[in-house]
């Protein structure tokens, strides 16, 4: 395996490599949700391919910067797990060789951001659209996997790749989790003991309460099953239509029961996928 530690380097690295190039962006501190990824990526390069996992902490999209700062950085184990998953090419830049200080120019989302977690993370999704392009750009990739765990981010980078003709192939993974249902996160670690063991929760939440009939049957219950625990604090709680991600009036269409919960200042984000079948009186 082969590391880039700047643009110029992935770049020479990735001058005549074989397609296709298929990339991996993430910000490291890999669990097994990035490992399927990786592993993705390595079936579609296929074995002449190239498979490379870019590892960046991205400054511009952390709008807390607690969170910045006690984002787990292990370099050596990641590289490790990059090896070992079959990636051909690590791309681990600092941030001064990914910005220049007088930077100027940003991609900028302006629906799709506007709610969920864009509506209490300022800048967060233009700070990722912007990351993910210039990655896109480095890297040259023909293809470019990300996990539908963070299904709001999956939405705007479709969208930017429709809307700036950006010539890459986005491909979807599903969400991996923890056996008690728990969505994998770098950031579960930094749950005590007990935040760890009451997390659980918020799938099971979402799961249960999706079977409701009504819209506002819905959301009550999982608000409730949610703040049933006094460990947590929900930032949002959303019922949104999948495709547009605005807040739903009908489940007519398939739409998405999504969350942010703090334990403390840890947040965890998941969500389900309600689509129900319509069904017509005459049918019968
Ligand atoms: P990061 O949080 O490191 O996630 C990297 C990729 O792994 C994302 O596509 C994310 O959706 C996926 N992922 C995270 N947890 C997952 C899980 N439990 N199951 C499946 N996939 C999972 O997302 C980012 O980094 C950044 O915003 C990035 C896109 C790299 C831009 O900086």
């Amino acid at each position: 395996m082969k590391v880039a530690d700047t643009g110029i380097a992935l770049r020479e690295i990735l001058k005549n490599a074989p397609r296709p190039v298929v990339l991996v962006p993430t910000m490291g501190a890999f669990h097994a949700g990035h490992i399927s990824l990786m592993h993705r990526a390595r079936e579609i390069a296929g074995s002449h391919g190239t498979v490379v996992t870019s590892i960046f902490v991205n400054p511009i999209q952390f709008d807390r910067p607690a969170d910045l700062a006690n984002y787990p950085q292990p370099l050596t184990s990641d590289l490790a797990t990059c090896e070992a998953a079959g990636v051909d090419v690590a791309f681990t830049p600092s941030a001064t060789s990914m910005y220049f200080p007088d930077r100027s120019v940003t991609v900028t989302e302006s629906l799709l951001s506007s709610g969920l977690c864009g509506a209490t993370r300022a800048g967060h999704f233009d700070g990722v659209c912007t990351v993910v392009l210039k990655l896109f750009l480095l890297s040259g990739c023909d293809t470019a996997i990300f996990g539908e765990k963070d299904f709001q981010q999956l939405a705007i980078i479709r969208r930017m790749v429709r809307d700036l003709d950006a010539p890459v192939e986005i491909v979807s993974c599903a969400t991996v989790r923890e056996t008690d249902g728990l969505a994998m996160s770098s950031r579960n670690a930094r749950l005590t003991p007990a935040q760890r063991a009451d997390a659980p929760r918020i799938r099971e939440a979402l799961l249960e309460s999706s079977t409701l009939e009504t819209l506002e049957e819905i959301l009550t219950a999982a608000r409730s099953a949610i703040e049933a625990s006094p460990l947590t604090r929900i930032d949002y709680l959303s019922l949104v239509d999948a495709e547009t991600l605005q807040p739903t009036h009908s489940l007519d269409r398939p739409a998405i029961l999504a969350t942010a919960v703090f334990y403390d200042d840890v947040r965890l984000i998941d969500h389900v996928i309600i689509h129900r079948p319509l069904t017509h009186p005459t049918d019968a």
